[in-house]
């Protein structure tokens, strides 16, 4: 197996790394704008290979795109981070331009790539990445729910006091602080639905805790997380070149699903060796639907920004 990440930002490197430890690729390319960087990032994380035991072979490339030739997996993390204070979709006019630059050069040297977009406003980078490749469907994966699905986890383990890994969660909709829906109706603790356990005001903070997961952890840190989501994208490249198969959430081209049309938003679906395999209906309830739908219109909003660019 060969995948790329492009981006050797922090996001970028976190991913690769993540990948590279779990020995998940026997090729592993690194790809950025920035002279050296990527070949430096490279170059560190080759030098834990004898320290952790992994033997993927990790090529870092400023910008040369035929050193990712052949990939089967393609993770793009390109564009600008978001800065304190910051919303995800004040980033679309840059980060448009780059994420649609880096899809077109990809696809030249690796027609048969499966995408994993983690460049924000990810919904519109995804819709973006289809739309202007005219890809399957299948094979474009924005990675959004999966991140946020994760941080939905952490802050029901913080109020639960267990194991995030013993938690089932998922956040649907949007990957914006405004346009994701973190369903706490269905959530459990090994099976058991976690509102058995936690008041009226615990379920509200947590819901609101994790849509702005990401904005808190910009403030804290001055800049866009990394961790999770680097780990977030490894996990769907996991999930793709072993066929797990496995259940996350993803933002992904709707035909009708969820009520939705013309659009790419997170839903549950399985990840497996072609990509997204199939979405699960999970009968969201009439409140759940409604801020679906309000979280549709947002986003759709944010598409038809890529029309005046
Ligand atoms: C985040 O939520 C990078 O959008 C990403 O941290």
């Amino acid at each position: 197996m060969k995948v790329t990440v492009v981006g050797a930002g922090a996001v970028g490197a976190t991913c690769a790394d993540n990948i590279a430890r779990a020995a998940l690729a026997e090729d592993l390319v690194l790809l950025d704008i920035k002279e050296g960087l990527a070949e430096g990032k490279a170059q560190d994380m080759m030098q834990t290979a004898a320290l952790l035991g992994f033997d993927t072979r990790i090529t870092g490339s400023t910008n040369d795109y035929s050193k990712t030739a052949g990939s089967d997996v393609v993770v793009i993390t390109s564009g600008l981070p978001r800065k304190p204070g910051m919303t995800r979709e004040e980033l679309i006019g840059t980060n448009a331009g780059i994420v649609k630059g880096v899809a077109e050069n990809i696809l030249k040297h690796s027609p048969d790539a499966i995408l994993i977009i983690i460049s924000n406003p990810m919904d519109t980078m995804t819709y973006l990445a289809l739309t202007d490749t005219g890809l399957p469907k299948h094979r474009i994966i924005g990675m959004g729910g999966a991140l946020d699905s994760a941080r939905f986890k952490y802050q029901l383990s913080q109020h639960l006091h267990c194991s995030p890994d013993d938690l089932n969660a998922v956040v649907v909709g949007g990957h914006g602080d405004t346009t994701m829906i973190p369903l706490i109706r269905l959530a459990t603790w090994n099976s058991a639905p976690v509102t058995k356990f936690l008041s009226t005001e615990q379920q509200q903070k947590i819901v609101a805790d994790t849509m702005v997961g990401g904005a808190t952890l910009t403030k804290l840190i001055g800049t866009s997380a990394w961790y999770a989501p680097g780990a977030a994208g490894a996990a769907l490249v996991k999930s793709i070149v072993r066929d797990e198969k496995k259940l996350f959430t993803c933002c992904v081209s709707l035909n009708g699903e969820y009520g939705q049309k013309d659009i790419c938003l997170g839903v549950p679906v399985t990840i497996g060796r072609h990509g997204w395999e199939k979405i699960l209906d999970f009968g969201l309830n009439a409140d759940e639907q409604a801020l679906f739908n309000k979280s549709a219109e947002a986003v759709r909003s944010m598409n038809d920004v890529l029309k005046t660019l």
